[in-house]
């Protein structure tokens, strides 16, 4: 028996499971077999966004779990294209449709735009309206800099519960990380174990670092599960990818072991500072 994830408690008083699952890169035919694997495997978030596709498979494999769709934490996101107030509001009717629920768990801002940010601020108060109609439980934004953070807090009501931002061991953003804490946002890391350098860059990859390789050794784990492992002593949730289910069981059995003060520093000590994905300063995301 798989042990559940921890939970963190939103700005809000909503409460999620620190460990959730991904589905950038899954493909249509293979994500609704996906999430209804890691559902059976114990995972309780499912992270989406309208950008991926794959809403409505998403969707079906949290109905066709079996588990109660309370029990599912489910997110998904704003893409730019739909930024700005009515077009948002018609964005999220667009993808609860797809989803197929009436109401959604967390919406997130996909992208800070910071050359046109009075749309930012726009789609921020509808998402403020979704929330204050219930339609959704909490709202948040992805890859916002401190900088974004309170541009956008100067201007609106609701503080984001949560920014997601690319966070890895070549990308540890401490800083950020802190900046979010202090505003009281939970951190959530994409490509948690450092995939975004695999698939779009030819740099090197965290899981095959020398020091990560080392402690999977020490700790009769993988080198994913201590990557995995480190951000959640971090306070920060991870959503990881896989579309394997022996890879999406390996990403949620973290809960049987625990790591050092010493083997996070060492961790720590990885950080290059190096950005796999898009600038979050750049004015359209791209590769
Ligand atoms: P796959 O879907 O074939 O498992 P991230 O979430 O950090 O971006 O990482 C996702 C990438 O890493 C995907 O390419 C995924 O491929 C691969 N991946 C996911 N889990 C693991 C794991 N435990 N070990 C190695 N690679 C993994």
């Amino acid at each position: 028996m798989v042990e559940p994830s921890p939970v963190l408690t939103l700005n809000n008083g909503v409460t999620m499971p620190a460990v959730g699952f991904g589905v950038f890169q899954s493909g249509p035919a293979e994500t609704v077999g996906a999430v209804k694997t890691a559902i059976g495997l114990g995972y309780r978030l499912i992270d989406t966004a309208s950008a991926y596709a794959n809403e409505a498979q998403v969707g079906e494999g949290v109905r066709e779990s079996g588990v109660d769709r309370g029990d599912v934490f489910v997110t998904t996101k704003l893409k730019p294209d739909d930024c700005g107030y009515d077009s948002a509001l018609s964005a999220f009717d667009a993808s609860m449709a797809a989803l197929g629920f009436d109401t959604l768990d967390l919406y997130l801002l996909h992208w800070p735009l910071p050359h046109r940010f009075e749309t930012t601020v726009a789609s921020w108060r509808a998402a403020e309206r979704l929330l204050a109609e219930g339609r959704v439980r909490a709202i948040g934004v992805c890859n916002f800099t401190e900088a974004h953070l309170d541009r956008l807090m100067k201007q609106v009501e609701v503080t984001p519960a949560l920014n997601q931002v690319e966070m890895h061991p070549f990308l540890v953003q401490d800083d950020l990380r802190r900046a979010n804490a202090a505003r009281g946002i939970v951190t959530q890391a994409w490509s948690p174990i450092g995939g975004v350098n695999r698939y779009w860059q030819s740099g090197d990859d965290p899981l095959t670092a020398p020091v990560v390789v080392d402690l999977a050794k020490r700790h009769g784990k993988t080198p994913a599960q201590i990557i995995l492992r480190w951000h959640v002593d971090r306070g920060v949730s991870v959503i990881p990818k896989s579309t394997n289910p022996k890879r999406i069981a390996e990403n949620f059995a973290l809960f049987d072991f625990s790591l050092s003060d010493d083997d996070i520093r060492a961790i720590d000590a990885l950080d290059q500072n190096r950005r796999g994905g898009p600038d979050p300063d750049a004015e359209r995301p791209g590769r």
